[in-house]
């Protein structure tokens, strides 16, 4: 009997939808030679959803998906007809933070083919992965405002599977207006990362994990992850550690990006440096993403946004969708499969013929995702 997955697919906004089904096509024409087989249970969720129902996502669709799929396959999150923070809070965090996806697992490789903008530096000099922390930091929503005068208390609350924590705030001020946010860090929340980073580091024969922080003026919370690190650290002797802040990185990966192998980062650190990392892999239209619970239910996406200015138009480059569904795919086990797909995504790249916009080509969404699938089945 075929091994069989269950997938929950959920295309959401702008281009998702369309770079969603290049996906699918790929690796369904993966499935095929190499035997298994993918069950694709669609999710209506995003902006159109919201707006007719009022739902983001509720309670039971994150059990069903929990107790029936294997993996979570996503497109992108936002719609000008939505304020911002609606769409990506509502959904995309919760269910990061639902599954505990505690890992988003970000390559950034320059494949052969592919024009990086920076001079002088070829696909030998850009190839590392980026760890970035999923569910902490200032990305656990909580925060507030006080206005003129006024003195009050907020109550704040993050629940997580690991732990949870309340915190009290009296607050009196005579500013205006005030607005806080508040990061959490804590030491589970640092190791179980670091870990997976250092492992990752084992496991593909690299031989340096580098870890970025501000650990020199957000000296509380940074502080304790550059601790965290340093005693990690010395569980793995065979792997040399870095450390950047966070400023220096940026300028780094631009002047010296073959420094790099493994980089392990705080949520908003991490967010911020795979934008730059996508650009120097050739764009946006490159750059996948995985957002990792090592035990639990996973979820890949391309790391771009919803592009509404683009939507419907079939001309995104949906590359990166598909090398997320690689590694979907090698989140599943099937390795094989996974490297197929990569293979064929480098192979359509190297040869140039078949090219988006943004790679300076003229073809559209969908003949990338056929040649993709013809290249996998030859
Ligand atoms: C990303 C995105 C998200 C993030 C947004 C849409 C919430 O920028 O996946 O990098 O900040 O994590
Ligand atoms: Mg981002």
């Amino acid at each position: 009997m075929k091994q069989g997955y269950n997938i929950a697919v959920i295309r959401g906004d702008g281009i998702g939808p369309e770079v969603l089904s290049e996906g699918k096509k790929v690796l369904d024409a993966v499935s095929e030679l190499d035997n298994f087989e993918l069950e694709w249970i669609e999710y209506p969720h995003g902006a159109e959803h919201y707006l007719n129902t009022g739902e983001l996502i509720n309670e039971a669709t994150l059990k069903e998906l929990e107790q029936h799929c294997d993996a979570i396959y996503f497109g992108s999150i936002g719609d000008p007809r939505v304020e911002p923070g609606v769409l990506e809070q509502g959904i995309l965090l919760t269910i990061r933070f639902y599954f505990d996806q505690y890992v988003n697992l970000r390559p950034v490789k320059l494949l052969e083919g592919v024009h990086t903008p920076l001079a002088g530096k070829g696909p030998e000099d850009i190839d590392f992965s980026v760890v970035r922390e999923n569910t902490e930091d200032f990305y656990v929503g909580i925060g507030g405002r006080a206005s003129g005068k006024a003195v009050k208390r907020d109550e704040l609350e993050v629940v997580r599977n690991i732990y949870n924590v309340k915190f009290g705030l009296d607050i009196e001020t005579d500013a205006d207006e005030l607005a806080y946010q508040i990061g959490v860090v804590t030491r589970e929340g640092c190791e179980r990362v670091m870990r997976f980073a250092f492992e990752l580091a084992r496991q593909s024969g690299k031989n340096k994990v580098t870890s970025v922080d501000k650990a020199n003026v957000l000296t509380h919370g940074y502080g304790l992850w550059r601790e965290v690190f340093e005693e990690i650290a010395k569980d793995y002797p065979d792997i040399d550690t870095g450390f950047n802040f966070v400023d220096a990185i940026c300028m780094w990966f631009v002047k010296n990006p073959e420094w790099y192998q493994v980089i392990v980062a705080p949520n908003m650190f991490g967010d911020i440096i795979t934008d730059l990392g996508a650009m120097i892999q050739g764009g946006l239209g490159l750059a996948p993403g995985g957002n990792i619970n090592p035990d639990g239910v996973s979820m890949f996406e391309p790391i771009h946004g919803s592009a509404p200015k683009y939507k419907g138009k079939g001309v995104s480059n949906p590359i990166a969708t598909i090398w997320a569904g690689a590694m979907l795919l090698d989140d599943l086990g099937e390795k094989e499969a996974s490297e197929k797909v990569l293979d064929a995504i480098e192979s359509v790249l190297r040869v140039g013929k078949v090219k988006t916009l943004d790679l300076g080509g003229k073809a559209k969404t969908s003949e990338v995702g056929d040649a993709i699938a013809k290249e996998v089945k030859r």
